[in-house]
């Protein structure tokens, strides 16, 4: 197993972080599962937005994507030779309802139950998402995120897949970063199902906010001992100049990008005081839904890959705030234009370990993406595993000081469809060539089995 000498040099072993600590990687369903109409699967909103011209890089689609349907016992098979004891997967929703409710897929069920039994076989743990942004189309149909039935088909949903998998698999997470699917998916208009403006993103948010807290009850009630968690996306804000403006842009992005789901799930209901933009989501609340919103998750996913800094603006209405891109501010980037700022890291697990209601962190995702090469059958990555062992100083930084961090996952173990951006972004520690489907471990690939191993 040859690799470079920096990549070599465990800087510290993973004992440092303590036996309890949880090792994995993570991928999910849409980005690498291909057999699209396979099956008796439904269409999803990404399989249709993916079908539109012009909304994903090249037009790449991932009809496809990494065939992990049907090389998920392949692909386990390399984890476990990687010493990966833990690997988070998501459930595609209309694998298993196609048309969102009713009547069930039984070759969708099927298949997750092989995959876990896959995975369980080998001695790696399942930990599954319940949500990773592949609504079902018909369910957006009839208005998706911004219908408030979707509490409904979200629990009928959650229901059947814990009944089927949840005398195997302990460990859930709810919701995969409900800040990008909703904003992305329905302010932005740049992620499925393409939707732009305030008028969907507001109901969106709600009951997205909502289904994070009734998808950890059904869990728990179907499964009393699980392990329930659901995962957030957060970048370090920081002022772009050290002005009271600036400061007060700050806080605003802050509150959206960092607080707006978090807050709710923890009991402390939306953070009006920072963003009164927000004060349009009371038109969708019903009584009764502080209380559904919140919910007394065993873990909180945290998801961060980068830092922003933020300058007051006149360009943005509502939020007169605007993050001043990577690219502009003369740093370090990586293959997404996102800052290569791993301290990042440790002030997101400062920030959200400061609620007393957090009682234990997950990292559910962290990497970054690169060009990779495949040159003479290896791809040499030093630049990632740079990245993932500065990001490691700054979890057993934080870990040392006190925060409650249990687990590092991986995004992600395959190359995989990157959403909008196709299959340019390379995150994974394994490359794979999208045309062959071939599977080569990169140098970080390798440093990660030697550190799990060590
Ligand atoms: C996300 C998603 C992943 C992405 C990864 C890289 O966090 O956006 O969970 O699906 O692929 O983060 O952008």
């Amino acid at each position: 197993m040859s690799y470079s000498k920096e990549e070599s040099n465990s800087f510290f072993s993973k004992d440092a972080f303590g036996p309890d600590f949880q090792w994995g990687v993570s991928n999910a369903a849409f980005q690498v599962e291909g057999a699209w109409n396979e099956d008796g699967k439904g269409v999803s909103i990404w399989d249709d937005f993916t079908h539109k011209k012009g909304k994903i890089f090249e037009g790449h689609h991932a009809e496809i994507a990494c065939d992990f349907y049907n090389r998920f016992a392949s692909d386990l098979e390399l984890m476990a030779s990687l010493h990966i004891p833990n690997f988070r997967f998501s459930i595609g929703w209309s694998r298993i309802l196609p048309q969102g409710i009713g009547k069930i897929n039984s070759k969708g069920l099927d298949y997750y139950d092989r995959l876990v039994d896959e995975a369980l076989k080998r001695d790696i743990t399942p930990w599954v998402t319940l949500y990773h942004w592949d609504l079902p189309q018909a369910l957006q149909d009839k208005g998706g995120w911004t219908n408030r039935d979707i509490i409904h088909w979200f629990e009928e949903y959650t229901q059947i897949v814990v009944k089927k998998l949840g005398d195997r698999v302990k460990n859930w997470m709810v919701l995969n970063e409900p800040m990008v699917f909703t904003g992305g998916g329905y302010f932005l208009g740049v992620h499925a199902p393409g939707k732009k403006g305030l008028p969907g993103f507001i109901p969106a948010v709600h009951h997205a906010t909502l289904c994070q807290g009734i998808g950890g009850r059904v869990v728990r009630e179907i499964c009393p001992g699980a392990n329930i968690g659901t995962t957030f996306s957060c970048s370090y804000i920081e002022p772009f100049r050290d002005s009271e403006k600036d400061h007060k842009a700050a806080r605003k992005i802050d509150a959206l990008l960092n607080r707006l789901f978090l807050e709710p799930a923890l009991g402390r209901g939306y953070p009006f005081q920072e963003l009164k933009m927000l004060n349009r989501l009371e038109r969708y609340m019903m009584p009764g839904d502080d209380e559904l919103m919140k919910f007394d998750f065993d873990y909180i996913g945290l998801q961060n890959y980068t830092r922003e800094k933020v300058r007051f603006s006149f360009s943005t209405p509502l939020l007169w705030a605007n993050i001043v891109k990577a690219e502009k501010r003369n740093v370090p980037v990586n293959q997404m234009g996102w800052e290569v700022y791993p301290e990042s890291i440790y002030h997101m697990l400062k920030q959200f370990s400061s609620y007393p209601e957090v009682k234990k962190i997950l990292i559910t995702e962290s990497g970054t993406a690169f060009e990779d090469n495949l040159t003479d059958g290896t791809v040499h990555d030093p630049e990632r595993t740079d990245y993932l062992k500065k990001a490691l100083e700054q979890v057993l930084k934080a870990k040392t000081e006190g925060v409650p961090v249990e687990g590092y996952f991986i995004w992600t173990f395959t190359d995989n469809f990157e959403w909008a951006e196709g299959y340019s972004p390379r995150f994974g520690i394994v490359h794979n060539d999208h045309f062959t489907q071939k599977r080569t471990v990169k140098s970080s690939g390798k440093w990660y089995a030697e550190f799990l191993k060590s």
